[in-house]
């Protein structure tokens, strides 16, 4: 094992003598000096305080110096590497404060500068109102039901009891799909949902179906050939009367305010037997004005159709019409945004103008 050299002369070491060790350190100044980034600091620093770099090896050979000049050395060593350090950490920290503030000026965001605005947009109201029509029967424990808005005519009108000779199945009132033979229609209404939810739902069944509709009508302030209806049925063992004008009760004060009072009026559908129209009282008046605009002044406000499932409907749909009965109602969506929010004409709600629809809230 070799010890270290009693005769090693520190001076005689290229690297540790003074000179050496003073243009080394004069060249990582000038290198740091001129460096005019932080990546070619980096460069700089890896050449003149890196592993290879001349101080580097000046320190290493101390090691190998006799314990004498070990000091001396170290010292020498040790300043030259401190004056490269404060440098370099200087070098860095100017360079760093110049980086800093040229991202500053780069990325400066003008908060005055004006942007291109965009107009957020608005859910249709009779969206908002048919899902809140929803919700008052899913709270109810009802579920909601669908059918396609291409319908055949069988569900359309044969299976709900209106024969072929039934004034509704004519051209004037009904949108047939071609080709005339293939038997489809726009559905005329949302009932064509009853039978499908008949035939595809196990009994008793609860179901409310919000869905638009169509009709040959020109667009005029009460008339569109697309408009929403939401339909209602209900089947079960031993449902009455009572159970139809309870649950109708229910929605009209749930859409339209509490103790409004409701009464059935004797009419005629040919899905349901009997059948009535259902009238409330006008929330607006309560019946004691008669130049009301909401109600005409009659007190009343008409909304929709209902009555008990007609014994044919069942029957087209394989259910014992003697051991169920059933009722179910159909209203007017458009009605119910007219009479609800005071919109005076159905050109508004066909349109499609965001102004009119932002009105009812910003949900989007
Ligand atoms: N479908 C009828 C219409 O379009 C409305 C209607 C009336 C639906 C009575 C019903 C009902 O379910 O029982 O005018």
């Amino acid at each position: 094992m070799s010890g270290p050299n009693k005769s090693y002369d520190p001076v005689q070491v290229s690297m540790l003598e003074a000179a050496a060790l003073e243009a080394a350190v004069t060249e990582a100044l000038t290198a740091f000096a001129a460096a005019d980034s932080l990546e070619s600091l980096k460069a700089a620093r890896l050449a003149h305080q890196g592993d290879t770099s001349a101080l580097s090896l000046a320190n290493r050979e101390i090691g190998a110096l006799p314990p004498t000049a070990k000091a001396e050395a170290g010292k020498r060593v040790g300043l030259a590497r401190a004056r490269v350090a404060r440098a370099l950490a200087a070098r860095q920290n100017q360079l760093e404060v110049e980086r800093d503030a040229r991202l500053l000026v780069e990325e400066a965001v003008d908060v005055t500068a004006p942007v291109a605005r965009r107009r957020l947009g608005a859910r249709h109201p009779l969206e908002l109102i048919s899902e809140r029509v929803g919700d008052i029967f899913v709270a109810m424990g009802w579920e909601i039901a669908e059918g396609p808005e291409v319908e055949s005519e069988w569900f359309n009108f044969d299976a709900l009891n209106l024969g072929v000779d039934h004034p509704a199945r004519q051209m004037q009132d009904t949108f047939f799909v071609d080709p005339p033979d293939a038997g489809l229609v726009l559905r005329t209404h949302t009932s064509p949902v009853q039978v499908r939810s008949l035939l595809e739902r196990d009994l008793p069944l609860y179901i409310v179906c919000p869905g638009k509709v169509f009709r040959t009508d020109e667009l005029d302030a009460t008339h569109s050939a697309v408009f929403h209806q939401v339909e209602g049925l209900a089947v079960a063992e031993g449902l009455t009367m009572a159970h139809l004008r309870g649950t109708l009760d229910h929605f009209v004060e749930a859409l339209f305010g509490q103790n409004l009072e409701t009464r059935l009026r004797p009419s005629y559908f040919p899905f349901t037997e009997p059948s009535a129209e259902l009238d409330f009282r006008c929330f607006i008046c309560r019946g004691t004005d008669d130049h009301c605009r909401t109600c005409g002044g009659t007190g009343w406000i008409e909304w929709g159709g209902c009555g008990m499932v007609n014994r044919n409907v069942f029957q087209a749909c394989g259910i014992d019409p003697d051991r169920y009965t059933g009722f179910a109602f159909g209203m007017g969506i458009e009605r119910a945004l007219m009479l609800r929010h005071g919109v005076k004409d159905m050109r508004e709600m066909v349109e499609g103008d965001v102004r009119f629809s932002t009105q009812f809230g910003m949900e989007i």
